[in-house]
């Protein structure tokens, strides 16, 4: 695992558009192409918005890029809170991604339907090869949860490597995550994670004792690489290593 913190929400944008590029770089050097599960909420809006300007928009061959979701919200593509609505705007709009690198979850669908149906689209993707994203980007909640592993729920002892609906109790609606064995399949997990109100949990989740139900967080145990970019404020409870 590897920490990268930061002064400033600023820097710690700079350092993930920079790992992006890299990794991007890297994964269509080795294999002609990028697939990568964007993660949404508010933190990554900006990373988005970085990624589609210069300098990092001329770095990468946009072209090669394939773009999925972490999770979804269960609400139309149009919602102010669709995830896929967000990277439209900040990311693949500005980009003039084809829409055959986007792989939306289908939110039109019943819930348990639609995480079955992406499960799909992800398998077909990588057939017949094993679903091995070369990046997950991630968020982290307050409350320890990230993509829609929400603590106490059924999707935290999923094992299967595919996608499943999640009623979310606090928020009296459902999601589609991914699940954590397909997450872990990754090359590279980067968690991006600013601001003071989530030390408590990037301290539980990093140091903390193991307790998934609480901290689902601790689910992500990538085959590949594992990275924290962190600004200050939400690194400020790690105790030195
Ligand atoms: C979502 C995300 C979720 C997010 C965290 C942090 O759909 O909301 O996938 O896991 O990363 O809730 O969200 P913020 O960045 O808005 O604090």
């Amino acid at each position: 695992m590897s920490l990268h913190v930061h002064a400033s929400p600023e820097a710690v944008l700079h350092s993930l558009a920079q790992y992006f590029v890299t990794q991007a770089q890297a994964a269509i050097a080795d294999h002609g192409r990028f697939s990568v599960a964007l993660s949404g909420g508010n933190s990554p809006r900006k990373l988005y918005e970085l990624l589609a300007a210069t300098p990092y928009r001329e770095q990468v061959a946009w072209d090669k890029v394939y773009f999925f979701f972490g999770d979804e919200r269960n609400v139309p593509a149009t919602d102010p809170e669709s995830n896929y609505r967000m990277a439209r705007e900040a990311l693949l709009n500005p980009l003039a991604i084809a829409d055959a690198q986007v792989f939306p979850v289908d939110t039109a669908l019943p819930p348990a339907e639609a995480a079955e149906a992406y499960a799909r689209t992800i398998q077909n993707f990588f057939a017949p090869d094993k679903a091995v994203f070369d990046l997950v980007l991630l968020g982290l909640g307050d409350n320890s949860h990230t993509a829609s592993l929400f603590p106490h729920t059924p999707v935290l002892h999923e094992t299967s490597v595919g996608a499943r609906e999640v009623f979310v109790e606090e928020k009296q609606t459902f999601r589609i995550t991914l699940t954590a064995p397909l997450l872990n399949q990754a090359q590279a997990v980067a968690f991006l994670v600013y601001g003071a109100d989530k030390a408590a949990a990037v301290q539980q989740v990093i140091q903390g004792a193991r307790n998934v139900e609480e901290f689902p967080a601790q689910l992500i145990a990538p085959a590949g690489e594992l990275h924290w970019f962190l600004d200050m404020a939400a690194a400020a409870a790690l105790l030195p290593a």
